[in-house]
């Protein structure tokens, strides 16, 4: 039965919550862990649906997972790993991008790989392109299939000079997760260079990979014959840190981070001290809470790292909701993410979308009449209202604003924010938020 949540809105939160191993990581460490000759282990793993639907895929191809759900340490031993039946793959179409992520390790292990058709959030079209053309490039031959794709490599996989058309973080990971075992050297030029990279190339050189990373946003890899196990413990989510350190923002409230760490947040943290929110750093964490002024509005456009993240635009958008004057958010790495902000039109924000490009950063969708600029006139009373959640960032925005909001909503959807906020039902209840939970 699909749960219900509701919330009396207008309550300050304060208090802490604790944030572990960052979603876009660790289920990519996971599945390095299958290029390994022997056991790895994982720490500050959190309890995520994506971290879930990895292990039942790993588990199906025959590496054994163990975790202790309450310490976040997980043993990975991909030892006795064997090719998986189709119909065994197929159960997790739809539920994940991470399965994508497969083919290079499958294709080292077992000369081929099937992955499923993909799921993740629908916040544009989400191609898979670049990847398939960079397997091609190592020699792979890609079959699409009417269930999935299946991917062989009858020659072997061997290193190859390649550029991305955009640093994407997946098609790095792609490049990463092969190249390390391929025959010889690979360079990839406009590759990605977010944290949670460096710390999937810190995991594989751990293993034995040899990984050469430039400041022109080139890698170099020098193939492998073999990788060992790694023991790592996974970067804080900087991404949920975010999501709270807006909510304190928006509700007015106060509320300290466990976990996280102020260095992968700098862009934010420039942009949230603008428009009026205040942070303090500890050893343990970092607290956020509204500096008391009016907020103010500002001009704000997503980039890749080191730029302003667009998993940051969605909750910083409620924030802006609350600024006194016009902003503007320029968003560039996706073309269809503000489809969120219809459900804060209805709670009463004033929010227009554009198909023009209100910014300067470089952007492929100007011309491709693409709604991908908002401008955001504040401050608005924001009321309770009946929200379906779309996807991961823009449901968790919801929350806040429902949060912030005065009267009730009525919240449906809630199983996509557990792809990527562990207990977060419970720690929005542990920072004093009325909510109640029934099953419908
Ligand atoms: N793209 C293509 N073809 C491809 C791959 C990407 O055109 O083959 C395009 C995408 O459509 C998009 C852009 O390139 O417009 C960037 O996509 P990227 O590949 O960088 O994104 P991703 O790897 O699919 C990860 C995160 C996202 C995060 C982005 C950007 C994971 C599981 N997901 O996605 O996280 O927004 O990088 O940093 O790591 C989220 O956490 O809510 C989330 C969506």
């Amino acid at each position: 039965m699909a749960k219900l949540l509701t919330i009396q809105g207008g309550k300050p939160l304060q208090g802490e919550v604790h944030v572990r191993g960052a979603k876009n990581l660790v289920p990519k460490s996971m599945v390095a862990s299958l290029l390994g000759s022997e056991p790895s282990e994982l720490r500050n793993v959190p309890e995520i649906k994506d971290v879930e639907i990895v292990t039942n895929l790993l588990t199906i191809h025959g590496v054994k997972v163990d975790r202790d759900a309450t310490s976040g340490i997980m043993t990975l031993d991909p030892r006795e790993t064997y090719s998986a039946e189709h119909s065994e793959i197929d159960a997790y179409a739809g539920d994940s991008r991470i399965p994508i992520l497969f083919c290079g390790p499958l294709m080292h292990k077992n000369g081929e790989a099937f992955i499923p058709d993909l799921g993740g959030c629908r916040i544009g079209d989400r191609p898979i392109n670049y990847h398939l053309e960079v397997l091609r490039n190592f020699g792979a031959v890609v079959d699409k299939r009417a269930t999935g794709i299946h991917i062989s490599a009858p020659r072997g996989l061997r290193g190859a000079k390649l550029e991305l058309p955009f640093p994407s973080v997946g098609a790095t990971e792609q490049v990463l997760l092969t190249a390390v075992l391929a025959e010889g050297i690979t360079e990839l030029k406009n590759s990605a260079v977010e944290p949670e990279i460096h710390d999937l190339i810190a995991i594989l050189q751990q293993m034995g990979a040899i990984i050469t990373v430039y400041t022109d946003r080139t890698i170099r890899i020098e193939g492998v014959s073999r990788l060992s196990g790694f023991r790592h413990r996974a970067i804080p989510d900087r991404n949920e840190t975010a999501s709270w350190a807006s909510a304190a923002l928006v509700t007015e409230g106060d509320i300290y981070v466990r976990g996280a760490a102020q260095r992968d947040l700098t862009a934010f943290l420039n942009i949230y001290r603008k428009i009026g929110g205040e942070f303090e750093v500890d050893d343990e964490g970092m607290r956020f809470w509204h500096a008391g002024e009016p907020l103010k509005p500002l001009v704000l456009e997503t980039d890749v790292h080191p730029g302003f993240m667009t998993d940051w635009q969605q909750p910083m958008v409620v924030a802006l909701t609350q600024a006194h004057g016009v902003s503007i958010v320029h968003e560039t790495v996706y073309e269809n993410r503000f489809g969120f902000t219809q459900a804060l039109t209805r709670m009463g924000a004033s929010i227009q979308l554009h198909r023009e490009c209100l910014g300067s950063n470089p952007c492929r969708f100007g011309q491709r009449n693409f709604q991908h600029s908002a401008v955001i006139s504040g401050p608005s009373k924001l009321s309770g209202a009946d929200i379906d959640i779309p996807d991961l960032r823009g449901g968790f925005s919801h929350l806040i604003a429902a949060l912030a909001a005065r009267g009730t909503s009525n919240v449906t959807g809630i199983e996509i924010i557990s792809r990527g906020y562990e207990y977060f039902i419970d720690k929005i209840a542990g920072l004093g938020a009325d909510i109640s939970i029934s099953e419908r």
